[in-house]
């Protein structure tokens, strides 16, 4: 009995020895030291058949036998954990680790402002559940007037029919409505810029979006005329085109909240003309609405959506994929 321990042992010893890897190790334990049929307890379980002097005798020697064949096991395990490291590949290309980044019209937008707030202008925010009042009215649209289909609208369905147009809401169709919300709360000289979302009842294709975003401009003061305009939006489209060749004209457009109305479009080297924002004077009307004597002040406003510049400038084809958070498309920026 005493000679089978030592045998066992030594052969355990042995195996564990030549094993190469952590699978034949496990193997090494099974075989020797497994509660079913490994070898080792065999042994053990033999020793009911003899005397107590025996047992007595045998049974410490098999599981000093035991813990020494366990020792050499995990040791065996240890150096071989070490060993099966692959060495480390240094001309592995590093793991690339994954930043987040600003979304390309957040980024737009923000570039918008910094020149607009560089130029003295304040950046104001407005609200998108609007009401007919100052998204049409004081623009000098009146309820019947043909120029509100200009502007699909998405109305708000409301539980009690609305006492006037103050009470009658609607998702803005531009961020027009903040001229007069902002006149009839401040005094001129002043020059602003609202950003924000606006919203229209329109058939999507690549170039319209049933919410996009605008930049509304507008400065009021004694003699603030034409001119100031044109020098103002060619310091923007100059500094926000940076590096690019443009062209830009003023094109006589109507808009019935300035007199007389334009639109600006601009024109990269040899390409066709692209139409950028609506701009005008401030009407007379749209003063009166504000409770400003339209003889005292004048004014330009401009309005321009922040996808179309965005397209321009990155070459965007289609105003949809700012807003289906396609990855492929977002990463690029
Ligand atoms: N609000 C107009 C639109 O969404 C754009 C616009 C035109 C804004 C002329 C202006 C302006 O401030 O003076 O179509």
């Amino acid at each position: 009995m005493n000679k089978d321990i030592d045998t066992i042992q030594s052969e355990a010893a042995e195996a564990i020895n030549r094993a190469k890897t952590s699978e034949e190790v496990e193997a090494i334990r099974v075989r020797y030291l497994g509660r079913k049929e490994g070898l080792l307890n065999n042994v053990l379980k033999s020793l009911k058949d003899l005397p107590l002097e025996e047992k007595r005798r045998i049974g410490p020697l098999a599981q000093q036998a035991r813990k020494e064949i366990e020792e050499a096991i995990d040791f065996k395990l240890k150096s071989l954990v070490e060993f099966e490291i692959p060495e480390e590949d240094i001309t592995l290309p590093g793991k690339r680790s994954e930043t987040g980044h600003l979304h390309p019209l957040t980024k737009t937008e923000n570039e918008i402002l910094r020149i607009f707030t560089s130029l003295n202008f304040s950046v104001i925010d407005g609200p998108e559940l609007e009401s007919e009042y100052y998204n049409f009215d004081v623009l000098n649209i009146p309820a019947d007037h043909p120029a509100r289909e200009m502007w699909d609208t998405f109305w708000i369905k409301q539980d009690k029919k609305p006492k006037n147009s103050k009470d009658h809401y609607l998702l803005r169709t531009h961020t027009s409505p903040m001229q007069v919300r902002y006149m009839e709360t401040h005094e001129p000289p002043f020059q602003i810029i609202v950003p924000g979302r606006t919203f229209r009842y329109e058939a999507l294709d690549a170039s319209h979006e049933a919410n996009f975003s605008q930049v509304e401009g507008l400065m009021v003061g004694k003699d603030v005329s034409f001119a100031n305009f044109k020098f103002v939006i060619e310091q923007f489209l100059k500094s926000f085109f940076k590096g690019k060749k443009i062209e830009f004209r003023f094109r006589s457009s109507y808009f019935p909240f300035v007199e007389p109305g334009v639109e600006v479009d601009i024109k990269f080297k040899n390409s066709k003309w692209l139409e950028v924002m609506g701009a005008g004077m401030v009407h007379p009307r749209v003063f009166e609405f504000a409770g400003y004597n339209p003889r005292d002040w004048q004014g330009f406003a401009f309005g321009c959506g922040i996808e179309r510049l965005a397209m321009i400038k990155y070459n965007i084809p289609d105003i949809r994929m700012f807003y289906n958070g396609d990855l492929r498309f977002i990463k690029q920026f």
